[in-house]
């Protein structure tokens, strides 16, 4: 089929260069490991830019690798300009950005900016005395009990006593050593224990008080920092939390707190500045907001470009249709006709008030979607291209996450003893003490932990999956079967992925296209429509496993199919689809 040279800029006539752009995230951790050490580093990334390359994606978000006590796995932050030697170092980030850059591929940092480690220099200042640096984070008196009743997202109560007993919160000289800081210079003995710090995770998460001015510069200055190494991407993690009010008022309800700190005004007024003091002076940066419990309103204004604020955002509404009641330690099927209405609603929402989504379905911070959503054991090829063509088709910009691409699944562990996520273990033990057997507990953490998505990338069949020469830090269990070398060899996901980042490319109707649900009530399809001038796209997605009737707008019968995830599927001949197990098309008409 032939296609007119797209647009490369929006109907606004505004600079749109991350819409027809696919971004590849790599944890660095479980990529690849270069030293035998059993923990992925920055060396064996650039190991692997050829594979990366051959993805065909643009730019490459990689998890933080910065100094940190690893207390929840590098989002503990204690030092922001340097590389934490167990993963690699300045030189090594530098050919990392090198070799991407030959294959014309960028770099997207993950910057931890409403929380640091408590390792790092500022609050050990505030710790050893000095009352500008106290000033840094929130630190508070309790007159009784704690300062207000928020709670942790890691569970338990979102205060601690502000000491510097890193000794008791688990870091050892031996992990100091090894992740590159000097532990607690100012004395287990420093502090205050009649006062209290915020943390909204883990308690060596200490949460930075933004209505600082000083605390804004600095962070301003890191991003700075990293733009100067050829940095044009950044995630910023955890965003839509740094506007806590001032008075920190405890919440009326016990789970009312995340309302009084998320999404205040005050947020997008602190994005839009960092955005004119660091990234934003770069036309071509290209950022993303991690939201949590979100709105489209709220997400709009975040990425409307005439606000200058981010490119997009992340929002997890439709990761949500497998809780029970909202909780994540839960488990039920997923609700589809609630995935639909979300991805309706977003996608309507989003596109109406000039708005822009990133698109996924994996991070790693969530268990393998193949779980969740298809069938890895009895249809893993269809279900996991069905998955990439709902994503890759929709009007916004598509995150692969590392493995997906050829399938990963959850790993396949039997016991506790596997599970080396903090929040994973907090939550068993949370789950036991309320009450839940030992069995549904641990079938709750199989399905929901972190660990899911964080297990070694498999390369090759082997041991450890061609990932490192040691012992890896968290133990894959499938690579027999599933794994690239295998995938490049007879498999069908990877060239499919492949395919579908080439085809955002060549078609402005996926890359620019307004987008439309279309038979919202069918029980298994999830369809869409998108349309850009004359042309225009269904997009039809089978999610069950088994064969499901569809009727499609006469205007498609007949026309071509764009992709397919069943090979044999060449032509769509009247308007009653039966579509197979997991089956995707697409199809295209002018
Ligand atoms: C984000 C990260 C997650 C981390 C948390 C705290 O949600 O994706 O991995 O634990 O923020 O920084």
């Amino acid at each position: 089929m032939t296609y007119e040279p797209k647009m490369g800029r929006s109907m606004q006539g505004v600079v749109t260069g991350f819409h027809d752009k696919t971004i590849y995230q790599v944890y660095p951790k479980s990529f690849c490991d270069s030293d035998g050490d059993g923990v992925g580093d920055l060396r064996g990334i650039t190991r692997k830019v050829p594979y990366i390359a051959s993805l065909g994606v643009d730019m490459v978000w990689l998890n933080p690798f910065f100094v940190s006590p690893q207390r929840d796995n590098g989002y503990d932050i204690a030092n922001y300009y340097r590389v934490n030697p167990a993963l690699g170092s300045m030189d090594d980030f530098e050919e990392l950005v090198a070799a991407l850059r030959a294959h014309g591929i960028g770099v997207m940092l993950d910057m931890v900016l409403n929380h640091t480690s408590t390792q790092h220099e500022w609050f050990q200042r505030a710790l050893a005395g000095e009352t500008e640096y106290r000033d840094f984070y929130y630190i508070r008196p309790a007159t009784s009990g704690l300062p207000n009743n928020w709670v942790s997202k890691f569970g338990g109560p979102a205060w601690a006593p502000f000491t510097g007993n890193s000794a008791s919160l688990g870091i050892t000289d031996a992990d100091a050593a090894r992740n590159g800081f000097t532990r607690n210079p100012a004395g287990d003995d420093s502090g205050d224990p009649t006062l209290y710090y915020l943390h909204l995770y883990d308690v060596t998460q200490a949460d930075l008080n933004w209505h600082n001015p000083r605390v804004r510069n600095e962070l301003a200055k890191v991003v700075r920092f990293w733009q100067n190494k050829g940095v044009q991407g950044f995630r910023f993690d955890v965003i839509n939390v740094i506007g806590k009010p001032e008075d920190l008022p405890s919440a009326l309800r016990g789970t009312d707190d995340k309302r009084l700190y998320t999404d205040t005004p005050i947020v997008e007024q602190y994005i839009k500045e960092l955005a004119a003091a660091s990234f934003g002076r770069d036309p071509e940066s290209v950022t993303v907001g991690e939201m949590s419990s979100t709105s489209i309103e709220r997400c709009i204004a975040y990425t409307n470009p005439d606000n200058k604020a981010l490119s997009m955002v992340f929002n997890f509404h439709h990761l949500k249709v497998d809780y029970v009641d909202g909780h994540k330690w839960s488990r039920k099927p997923f609700d589809f006709q609630e995935l639909k209405r979300l991805f309706a609603q977003w996608g309507v929402g989003m596109e109406r008030g000039g708005g822009w989504n990133a698109l996924f379905w994996n991070n790693h911070d969530q268990p393998r979607a193949l779980n969740r959503f298809g069938d890895p054991r009895g249809y893993r090829v269809e279900s996991a291209t069905m998955l990439a063509t709902a994503i890759h088709m929709m009007r916004g910009t598509p995150f692969v996450y590392m493995g997906e691409e050829i399938g990963m699944t959850d790993p396949e562990y039997a016991s506790m003893d596997d599970y080396v996520d903090i929040e994973a273990i907090n939550a068993y033990r949370e789950l036991v003490a309320t009450g839940t057997s030992t069995q549904e507990a641990f079938a709750i953490v199989h399905s929901k932990a972190r660990d899911n998505a964080r297990t070694p990338m498999q390369w090759d069949d082997s041991a450890h999956a061609g990932f490192t020469t040691g012992t890896p830090w968290l133990r894959p269990t499938n690579q027999s079967m599933i794994n690239v070398a295998a995938e490049e060899a007879s498999g069908k996901i990877l060239p499919y992925y492949r395919a579908l980042i080439v085809l955002r490319k060549k078609y402005a109707v996926i890359s620019e296209g307004s987008y439309e649900p279309y038979a919202e009530d069918h029980p298994r399809v999830l369809a869409f429509t998108r349309t850009f001038g004359n042309d225009r796209l269904l997009v039809l997605a089978n999610f069950y496993g088994e064969e499901t009737m569809i009727q499609i707008p006469p205007e498609f019968v007949g026309g071509s199919i764009v992709i397919a995830n069943y090979e044999d599927r060449k032509a769509v001949a009247t308007n009653r689809v039966v579509m197979r197990p997991y089956e995707a098309i697409t199809i295209w008409q002018r």
